[in-house]
């Protein structure tokens, strides 16, 4: 049985806003994002993953471990603490030079991020005065802008009981910092031979001056980075390896649209202190095409900082040519949040499924965080719910993230699984049973996508969710 679908995403795009609210509207409503302590108003920047946010973006931690860590025997991974001596952040430059350019209003005491306000990529402080000089404060609408100044980004705490300078710390601002202090500890343990690489994906604290749109730029979030030390000689086609993987994950792993990712260079005004190079992929996401994914050319900035700062040897010695030198490093960064919010917007979707609107999210099924439902087509018949319980006993066999749903109507039911991307539904019903003889032993599976509903056998329907995750 086919159902005629009409997409309304494809000839008619929302307008770019409206896409916004809907996916916000749609993360709350079906347990993916909320905001952090809602009940007391939220708190700005901050968000909480719900019941399928937390397997969405699971299912993108784990595959993005699995591409890098798991399928190379030279990438390690480790998990450092959040709170480091904070020595490593003098080294690695953070606490003189992570900083954001911001503009105060003298009126309304408005603050507000300066490349933004300029709309630039720039965090030259004399081309943002000089871009900035006839704006006026979008918060009061007068021409009060102060000069903009820079601003540092590092979330603070004390350590121990007493709160005075000499216990400050910081909560990293990003996950790199302890991949470099551990890399004496890598060849240590592991004894790698260059190139080789450290990976780890964990939280990062900004203390952003303007948060906003949604969970795209947030004050907490994590990251998923990799560290990989290489012989210079060999830094620009290692650079161009790292930045195709990004691609690559993204379009073929994770299934997004090439279209809607584009790549940004950053210009030298744009570069963080580190990086001698850095491409962006960029998403195009409801407000834009904006940055998702970095890879760097952080060159021995690091490495060198750390083994002044620390005085520890953190060279290697290349055992055949015996010489003893300072790895490069290319990095490659993203940030989970961003990556779900892209993942969002390009599977929402919105088509006509017989006279009505119905909302779908075309998640690949591998990112999916259910991956089928199963239902009786009535719940108050025992046979019925009984055969379809032991299908689904059977399916979870191919994997356990097989939703049960025996609420309200059938269509109803389908309806909640497209909206949280649930690539099939299967029905038992009477023929199951065998009411119509020949049908015995089948079920129905409906297609997320197109709404098509075919009969099969339950080993078939185990194959096709084999596959579709594979
Ligand atoms: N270690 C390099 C580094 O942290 P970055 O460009 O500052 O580089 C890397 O951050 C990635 O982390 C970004 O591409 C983005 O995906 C994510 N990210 C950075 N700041 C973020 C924020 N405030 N909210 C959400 N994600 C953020």
């Amino acid at each position: 049985m086919s159902v005629q679908t009409q997409s309304c995403n494809n000839t008619a795009r929302m307008s770019d806003q409206n896409l916004m609210e809907k996916i916000v509207s749609l993360a709350k409503r079906r347990g993916f994002v909320f905001p952090a302590s809602e009940i007391y108003g939220g708190i700005a920047g901050f968000w909480d993953y719900g019941p399928y946010g937390v397997e969405l973006v699971n299912n993108l931690k784990q595959l993005w471990w699995r591409k890098v860590v798991q399928e190379r025997d030279n990438i390690f991974g480790v998990d450092g603490a959040i709170i480091q001596n904070p020595k490593l952040w003098e080294a690695s430059g953070h606490v003189a030079g992570f900083t954001d350019p911001l503009v105060d209003c003298k009126n309304c005491g408005a603050r507000h991020r300066a490349d933004h306000l300029a709309d630039t990529d720039s965090t030259d402080i004399k081309e943002l005065t000089e871009l900035l000089k006839d704006v006026v404060c979008p918060t009061c609408g007068k021409k009060t802008l102060m000069p903009p100044r820079t601003y540092n980004m590092m979330m603070k705490t004390w350590v121990g009981p007493v709160e005075d300078n000499s216990s400050i710390a910081y909560l990293r601002p990003e996950t790199a910092g302890s991949i470099f202090t551990n890399f004496k500890n890598v060849v240590d343990s592991m004894h790698p031979k260059l190139p080789f690489g450290i990976a780890q994906v964990g939280k990062a604290f900004r203390n952003e001056i303007a948060p906003r749109d949604f969970i795209f730029r947030v004050r907490e979030f994590e990251q998923m980075e990799m560290q990989y030390f290489i012989s210079p000689d060999t830094q620009t086609e290692v650079y161009e390896s790292w930045r195709h993987f990004a691609w690559d994950f993204m379009t073929k792993t994770v299934g997004v649209r090439e279209e809607n990712l584009q790549w940004h260079e950053h210009a030298e005004n744009e570069r963080a202190h580190y990086a001698a190079a850095a491409h962006d992929i960029y998403f195009k996401f409801p407000h834009g095409f904006k940055e998702l994914w970095g890879t760097h050319n952080r060159t021995n900035f690091d490495l060198t900082s750390h083994a002044k700062a620390s005085g520890q040897d953190l060279g290697y010695l290349d055992e055949e040519t015996k010489e003893r030198f300072i790895p490069y490093v290319i990095e490659s960064s993203v940030g989970v949040s961003r990556m779900l919010l892209a993942v969002l917007t390009d599977a929402y979707r919105e088509d006509t499924m017989g006279e009505e609107v119905r909302t779908y999210l075309a998640l690949a099924p591998k990112i999916a965080p259910v991956k089928a439902m199963v239902s009786p087509l009535l719940k108050n018949k025992p046979e019925l719910v009984a055969k379809a319980r032991e299908v689904r006993a059977e399916l979870q066999k191919v994997h356990p993230a097989i939703a049960w749903d025996d609420n309200g109507n059938i269509g109803k039911r389908y309806r909640r699984q497209d909206e949280i991307g649930t690539p099939f539904c299967i029905t038992i019903d009477f023929d199951t049973l065998g009411e119509t003889l020949d049908l015995k032993g089948t079920v129905t599976l409906r297609n997320r996508d197109t709404g098509t509903q075919e009969r099969l056998s339950v080993a078939e329907v185990a194959d096709r969710i084999r596959t579709a995750i594979e």
